[in-house]
This record gives C-alpha cells, structure tokens and sequence, in this order.
C-alpha cells in the first residue's frame, strides 16, 4: 500500500491522472471560480406599437478572467419575424435583406444578428450608457467598474405581441470560442435605485443567459509554463522542454527566431516568439529570495516571449499555502481571493496602472518582463523549504494554466533529500482516492 502509493504520486501517470480526474468531475470549469460566469441580460425598458426597447447588459463575473482584444462579439436568433430598428452602444454587423420595409430602414434584419462593440472613439450619437470600449471587459476581482457593457436597441416588427419574444440560442465569443450559454430564460425584473437611492425602479421584464467557459472547448494550446529557482541551491529548474509546442516539430502553428533573424523575415499572421526549449510565449518564474527569522520573500516575474504582442490589464494567479498569512506585493497589486473547498490559499496579482499594467512585447535582444518581490509573513507550524513546500501548486496567467516543472525537478535543498518525499500533503486526499479507486475497493 505505501509503495503503490509512493509510486503513484512521483509518476508523470499520477499527473496524467489528475488532471483527467479534474476535468471529468467537473467538465474542466476552474475550481479556483467556481462562480465564474459572463452573465448577459436583456432589460425590457418600454414597449413600443410593433415590440420593445431592451437594454442588453453584458457583465464579467469572473474573477480573473478578462475579455481581451478584439473584444466580445455576441449574437442570437430571433424566435419570430423581429428586426432591429435601430441601435445605441453596439452595431450589428450585418443590416441583412430589408427590402420589405419601405418607409423606414432597420437598423437589422438579420435572423441572426452579430453584435459588436464601437470603439472609444464612437459619434455621440452612436453612443448608450457603459459602452464603447472595444468589447473589452475587465476581471470582476480586478476592476468591477469596467468588468460590463451595455447597449440599447429597438426591436419592431412583432405584430400583435409587443411584449415579445425572448431570443434564442445567444453565442458569446470573448474574444474567441471556450463560451456556452445558457438558454435565455425569464427572471426577477432589474431594479435600479434612483432618487439618490431613495426610490426604486423596476423595468418591465428581464431575460438572462449565462455563458461560461470551458478551456476544453476553447481548445487551446498552453501558453505559459513556470519555472523555479532558490537562493540555496544554483540549479534553475527551467520550464518542463515543449510545454507549449517543440521548437522542431512542424505540426507546431507557432514559429519562433533566434536573435539576429528580425520578425518580417517570417511568415506574418502567426504568433512569433522567441525560440526556447518550452515554446510558450509566457513564463512565469518563482524565485524564493531570502529566508528571514519570521518572514520570506520571493520573487515573482513575468516574461513575454512574444515579438509581436503586448499583454495590456495581464494578471497571475498563484495558489500557495503561504498566502494564508499576511503577505506584502512591492511592484504589483494584490489581493488574496476567497476560496471555498479548495485547500491552499489562491492570490492574484496585476499590474499597477501607467506603471507594469503592459507587459511588453519581447524585441531581439531581450524579452519584455514584469517584476515584483512579495514579502510573507511565515506561520511558524507550516512554513518548510523541504519537500517543495515553498513553491506555487498552481499558477495562471489572465486565467490560463501555466505547466508546472514536476515536482522531482524542483530545487533542492543542499543537504538533499528532498527527491524522495511525495509532493504536496494538499494533494493526498486525490492520492487516496486514486489508491483506492485503482485497488478496487480492496481495502
Ligand atoms: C454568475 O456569477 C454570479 C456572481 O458570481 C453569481 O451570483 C451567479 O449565481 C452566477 N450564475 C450562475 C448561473 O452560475
Ligand atoms: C429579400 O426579401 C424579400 C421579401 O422578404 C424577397 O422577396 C427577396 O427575394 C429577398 N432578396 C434576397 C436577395 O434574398
Ligand atoms: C452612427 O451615428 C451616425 C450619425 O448620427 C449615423 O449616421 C450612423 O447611422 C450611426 N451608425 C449606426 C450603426 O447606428
Ligand atoms: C437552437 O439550438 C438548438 C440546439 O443546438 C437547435 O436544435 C435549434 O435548431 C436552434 N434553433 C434555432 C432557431 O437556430
Ligand atoms: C530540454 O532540451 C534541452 C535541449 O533542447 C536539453 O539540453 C535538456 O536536457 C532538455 N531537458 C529535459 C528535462 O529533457
Ligand atoms: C507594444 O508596445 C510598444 C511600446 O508601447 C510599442 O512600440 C509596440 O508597437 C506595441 N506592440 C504592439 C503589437 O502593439
Ligand atoms: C498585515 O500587515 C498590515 C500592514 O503591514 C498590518 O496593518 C496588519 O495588521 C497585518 N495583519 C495581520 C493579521 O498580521
């Protein structure tokens, strides 16, 4: 028993193993935001002589994912003959054939409209409350401010139902594939106070659809991977080799330049990076600096190995045990965000505005990077150096799983020994349950 288990939890399998075990419980949804949603609600304002005005709010829920450029891009279809007369805050991008209207023209008429947003720099006249940023939403946990968008648009053409019909089928891209949406269903009408909060208002009627992503479906290759080092011991453990593509193979999209070959001598439209062993444009190293009498301190940094893209509003996310006591970021903001059943605390780090909010783009001689130095404080019961208690369980970069070197690569202390003992206790509880999963319930 203590072999097998000791043999499954220092194996690439009992990864293998883990990580199918993670995505089948749960369909691959992010347990560090287990809430995390995009929730899109359409707000019935008034109605009209042939259907209604309505108010569609798009609002980010996640707490660390962000819609990124291009921007979201939403549609749906319509369950009867509607079309949209006209638009404020977003533009369809099709107007479709409205040849059978004569004296007015639909903004749409498309079956399935394709709703963008306008940029900043929209006419006034084109303009709605909240909107116009380029379809790009902010993480909740981030800036709730900027985590929605809205627009407004009359809808006509219903005949004898204005209180309408509610669309069907709403698709979410934000910016790419990865979004399910719920079915638009009937909920509590939005209540807005005014009045200075004094009074209450409510709209006539409220659909929502939720949508939420799925890594699976979005299908994406990894696109940030970890690397460690430690101040007793030289050794850098590097990102595990390929972990987002190898820089040989052909099936790769991504082509990567060694200095002295400049970016225009290569195929454009693709992602060009910097050739490394890993082939991931992202990489973040955990360095643990000092060692102090009741405080540690690592260093956190960021590197973009991309030629041709900067990452504005990026963020990371670490899960380690240590953010359970008080910990000080230098260079970043932090905050450490509530989890429920997931053992390890989990803290997100971003950039401060006009300082380290863009992570540059990598040139040929250096790649672009973002540093801080965090100060923990240590709680005295658990804080170790041995068995790899110091370094990250997890990390991601604006929501993404970064690969993590295997444990039996990590640092080691001087004396040794740390190889042998089995990673991180937080994972036993999965080990058990492969254990006795595998033994068929023999014991
Ligand atoms: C969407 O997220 C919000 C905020 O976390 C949460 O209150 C709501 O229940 C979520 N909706 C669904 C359907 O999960
Ligand atoms: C446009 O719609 C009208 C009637 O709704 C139809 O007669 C006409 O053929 C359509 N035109 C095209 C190009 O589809
Ligand atoms: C934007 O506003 C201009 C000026 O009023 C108007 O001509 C144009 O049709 C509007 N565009 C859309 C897509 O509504
Ligand atoms: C909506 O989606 C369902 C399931 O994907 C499909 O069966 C149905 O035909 C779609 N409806 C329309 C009007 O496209
Ligand atoms: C990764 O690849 C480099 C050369 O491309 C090689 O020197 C190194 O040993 C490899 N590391 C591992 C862990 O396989
Ligand atoms: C990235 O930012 C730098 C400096 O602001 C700028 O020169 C460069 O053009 C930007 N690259 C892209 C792809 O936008
Ligand atoms: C955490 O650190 C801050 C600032 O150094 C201090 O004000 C606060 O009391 C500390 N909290 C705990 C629980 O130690």
């Amino acid at each position: 028993m203590e072999l097998l288990l000791y043999r499954l939890c220092c194996s690439n399998l009992f990864y293998v193993l883990l990580v199918i075990i993670i995505c089948r419980l749960s369909d691959c949804y992010d347990p560090l935001d287990p809430n995390g949603n995009i929730t899109v609600s359409f707000d019935i304002l008034q109605y009209t002589s042939d259907g209604y005005v309505a108010r569609i709010t798009i609002q980010n829920f996640y707490l660390y994912r962000h819609v990124d450029k291009p921007g979201w891009r939403i549609g749906w279809t319509w369950s009867q003959n509607e079309v949209i007369w006209s638009m404020s805050g977003a533009f369809a991008t099709h107007q479709g054939n409205c040849s059978s209207f004569k004296f007015q023209t639909p903004h749409s008429c498309m079956k399935y409209p394709d709703i963008l947003d306008w940029m900043p720099d929209a006419l006034p006249q084109n303009r709605s409350d909240a909107c116009c940023k380029g379809g790009i939403l902010d993480a909740w946990a981030i800036n709730p401010s900027k985590s929605f968008s809205s627009f407004e648009m009359t809808v006509g053409n219903l005949g004898g139902n204005p209180t309408g019909y509610r669309p069907l089928n709403l698709t979410l891209l934000a910016p790419g594939p990865g979004y399910t949406c719920s079915p638009i269903i009937d909920t509590d009408p939005t209540v807005s106070s005014v009045v200075g909060g004094r009074r209450e208002e409510q709209v006539y009627r409220t659909w929502k659809s939720t949508c939420t992503f799925s890594s699976y479906l979005a299908n994406k290759t990894p696109v940030c991977c970890v690397s460690l080092s430690t101040f007793y011991n030289a050794a850098i453990t590097a990102c595990p080799n390929c972990s987002c593509g190898c820089r040989e193979s052909d099936q790769s999209r991504t082509l990567c330049t060694s200095q002295g070959m400049s970016p225009s001598d290569l195929v454009s439209d693709t992602d060009i990076l910097q050739c490394t062993d890993h082939m991931c444009p992202l990489r973040v190293h955990w360095h643990i600096k000092n060692n102090f009498l009741d405080h540690w301190r690592v260093k956190l940094t960021i590197s973009n190995y991309n030629l041709g893209r900067n990452y504005s509003n990026w963020n990371v996310l670490v899960q380690h045990p240590g953010f359970s006591q008080n910990s000080t970021s230098y260079s970043f903001n932090s905050i450490v965000l509530p989890t429920i059943g997931v053992p390890d605390e989990v803290a997100l780090f971003w950039g401060i505005e006009y300082y380290n909010d863009e992570l540059l783009q990598a040139d040929k001689v250096q790649v672009g990077s973002v540093t801080t130095e965090i100060l923990l404080r240590k709680d005295m019961d658990s804080f170790t150096l041995r068995n790899g208690w110091a370094f990250p369980r997890r990390i991601y970069f604006n929501g993404e799983n970064c690969e993590m070197p295997l444990p039996d690569t990590f640092p080691m202390l001087p004396n040794g020994g740390s190889r042998i003992d089995p990673p991180h206790w937080s994972l036993l509880p999965i080990v058990v349950y492969l254990t006795y999963k595998i033994s068929g319930f023999r014991f």
